[in-house]
């Protein structure tokens, strides 16, 4: 059966908190979503598309987007909080990601500082939160979540062929297959569940507990310099530190990459 996206289904399982748009084929729910807020249409919450011709990632990159295989979707954020605060939205949305995967799936989610979605080795999610400026004061973020679902390898560009993953198309994928509806849902359910109280950074708890990457070697970038240490902990702000042989750095921003293999 063919697993078609519906607008119905996804209003109906979040409960009537989001009014939501679906779309066979869109450049990227992002930028449909930032179209809304410029043009001053701030009615739908949730922009959904089977499919992407320009998904875009972080840092510049795209994100693989093929018609039937995965969730592109983007949401309307409205931060009653500082920019500082702003990696606490992405932090949000992973556990969001993770709590929703693991629930509906079994699936073993877990977190790889700052928002990338992991199973096992392969990387089923990613996460890009655009900050899109109202007025002097005021902000919205577009968040914008794309999973992998039914994707095969092929359907990568090569250059992530090697990382990227999907929900089912793992091989030791035996378990219950749910519908992309059910898993749109349970994303917004529980962001909205965390985003209610985000200020308490009650979540970041989970964050910590699902992350692969306390406790190992990490790599990053730190003015141009190639820099290596051990990933300690995640603070509450969800910074990552990181003890090096200079002492103990904050990362509040960027990549970091570790050994998998
Ligand atoms: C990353 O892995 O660097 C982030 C990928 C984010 C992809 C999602 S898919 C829905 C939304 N629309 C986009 O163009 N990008 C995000």
């Amino acid at each position: 059966m063919r697993d078609i996206i519906s607008k119905e289904i996804i209003e109906e399982k979040t409960g009537g908190i989001i009014t939501c748009e679906v779309y066979d084929e869109l450049d990227s729910t992002n930028n449909r979503m930032k179209e809304y807020i410029y043009s001053g249409k701030r009615d739908v919450g949730l922009i959904v598309a089977d499919s992407q011709t320009m998904g875009r990632g972080r840092m510049g990159r795209s994100f693989d987007s093929p018609s039937g295989h995965g969730i592109y979707m983007s949401l309307l954020i409205r931060p009653d909080m500082q920019g500082e605060h702003a990696l606490l939205i992405t932090s949000a949305a992973a556990v969001a990601v993770v709590r929703a995967v693991r629930k509906l799936t079994g699936l073993g989610a877990v977190i790889k500082w700052v928002n990338d979605i992991y199973i096992g080795e392969r990387k089923v999610c990613g996460i890009l939160a655009e900050a899109v400026s109202i007025g002097a004061q005021e902000m919205d973020v577009v968040l914008g979540i794309g999973i992998n679902v039914t994707s095969s390898n092929d359907m990568f560009s090569e250059s992530v062929r090697d990382i990227a993953g999907s929900l089912y198309g793992l091989s030791e994928y035996d378990g219950n297959r749910v519908s992309r509806n059910e898993i749109i849902a349970e994303v917004v359910n529980e962001f909205h569940g965390i985003f209610r109280n985000i200020e308490k950074r009650e979540f970041m708890e989970d964050y910590r507990k699902y992350s692969m990457v306390i406790g190992k070697e990490v790599r990053f970038f730190k003015d141009n310099v190639r820099v290596s240490g051990k990933a300690v902990d995640i603070d509450d702000n969800g910074g990552l530190l990181v003890d090096t042989h200079e002492g103990r750095i904050l990362l509040n921003t960027g990549e970091v990459s570790l050994r998998l293999k």
